[in-house]
């Protein structure tokens, strides 16, 4: 019987007894299996055989962590990839072919959108952005051709929500939804009816900051598909090593995302009232537009907070620059504060037009908030106001 998600990130999926009693799963940091004579690789080739072949095609530690990423996004199946972008282009690939459409959530990661450019210019398949926020919206925007709705909630930085089941009601279309901000501890969006769900494990999940890594989750026939196709022969594998960090990892994930949560809010309580910040944007924001979505399909608002900054790009960079316990660098989710500037660094090669209808500003900041004492960020937050 399933436990409640703080037991399940530490036990699903893993038996010591299965395992020399080893309390911690064993790392195969292996390329290739070998078989026990001929026979039994062509049985194994042919899939007549269980067994491992080669770490491209599997891997015992891979899988422990793929099964737990089931169990947590309450899936059926997941594959683990060397990168969120390759877990999103396998996804993609997998679902679309020259002359079909992809219909995106308003603001998406800037290299998601640089993959929607590279399909549409190299393999004729167009993509729309579009609010979601209705749906008549979205009946208007869903083309006959559309092979799948893709959504990132919160959107990456501008944080606005899209309700996911109102979206999954729209039959016939596989949704398609980014989770990377919230973590399976905070949303699952299978339960709210989406079909996949992809991960930047990167960030919450590794918790960490010392891995590149994505995932996929979703129905077995479908996860068997991209393991055959866009994974086995595109390639992008996770290691086994990076597996086996993430394995480490998720173990606390509900007990950072709860202070990665709480220290959003005493920060956004902070920003929110601050005369050098122009407007902010976080889904704990009672004045959101949002709030009601996040309420409904959030367990907390997350640890992420964009905000503007009044005055110029030059003004953000110089209020950057003043920081000295907050790091300057992109990614999120880490045990360190980390804060970017979207425009010029993971928004930059979206154009500037398109960057200003997502709602991302030249003076807008992104804070992944930390695990340090919330005091001790907003000391930092406040000396650095103090000086631009
Ligand atoms: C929302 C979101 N999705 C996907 C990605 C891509 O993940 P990765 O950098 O692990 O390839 C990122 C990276 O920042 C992201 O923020």
């Amino acid at each position: 019987m399933k436990k409640r998600f703080e037991t399940e990130v530490i036990h699903n999926s893993y038996q010591a007894e299965e395992h020399q009693g080893s309390l911690v799963p064993p790392l195969y940091q292996t390329s290739t299996f070998t078989f026990a004579n001929a026979e039994q690789g062509e049985n194994r080739f042919a899939g007549k055989e269980e067994g491992y072949i080669y770490s491209r095609l599997g891997n015992p530690t891979v899988k422990i962590l793929e099964d737990k990423m089931a169990a947590l996004e309450n899936g059926e199946a997941a594959l683990a990839f060397s990168s969120g972008m390759a877990a999103v282009s396998a996804v993609l690939m997998a679902l679309t072919k020259t002359g079909d459409h992809i219909l995106c959530s308003q603001g998406v990661y800037g290299c998601t959108f640089g993959l929607m450019e590279l399909f549409k210019e190299k393999y004729g398949i167009g993509y729309d952005f579009s609010q979601m926020d209705s749906v008549e919206t979205l009946e208007n925007k869903i083309l006959s051709n559309t092979a799948c709705i893709y959504i990132e909630t919160p959107s990456n930085p501008t944080m606005k929500l899209v309700d996911l089941e109102m979206v999954a009601k729209q039959k016939g279309i596989p949704v398609v939804v980014d989770n990377t901000f919230c973590s399976p501890y905070l949303q699952t969006p299978l339960t709210l009816g989406c079909d996949v769900v992809i991960h930047s494990a990167t960030k919450y999940i590794s918790g960490h900051g010392d891995v590149i890594a994505g995932m996929a989750v979703g129905r077995r026939e479908f996860i068997g598909q991209v393991s055959k196709t866009t994974q086995k022969d595109i390639g992008g594998i996770i290691s086994p090593f990076d597996a086996w960090l993430l394995l480490r990892g998720i173990k606390t994930l509900p007990v950072r995302m709860d202070r990665h949560s709480e220290n959003a809010k005493h920060l956004f309580e902070y920003l929110k009232t601050h005369p050098k910040v122009d407007y902010i944007y976080y889904p704990g924001d009672p004045e959101n537009k949002d709030y009601a979505i996040m309420k409904k399909q959030m367990k907390t608002p997350g640890g992420l907070i964009s905000f503007s900054i009044k005055g110029t790009k030059e003004t953000a960079q110089t209020f950057m620059n003043q920081l000295q316990l907050i790091k300057i660098a992109v990614s999120l989710g880490d045990a360190e504060s980390l804060i970017q500037h979207p425009a010029s660094m993971t928004h930059a090669v979206v154009p500037e037009e398109e960057r200003r209808k997502m709602g991302i500003e030249n003076t807008l900041l992104r804070l992944s908030v930390g695990l340090e004492a919330w005091e001790d960020i907003k000391e930092d937050l406040d000396q650095a106001f103090q000086n631009i």
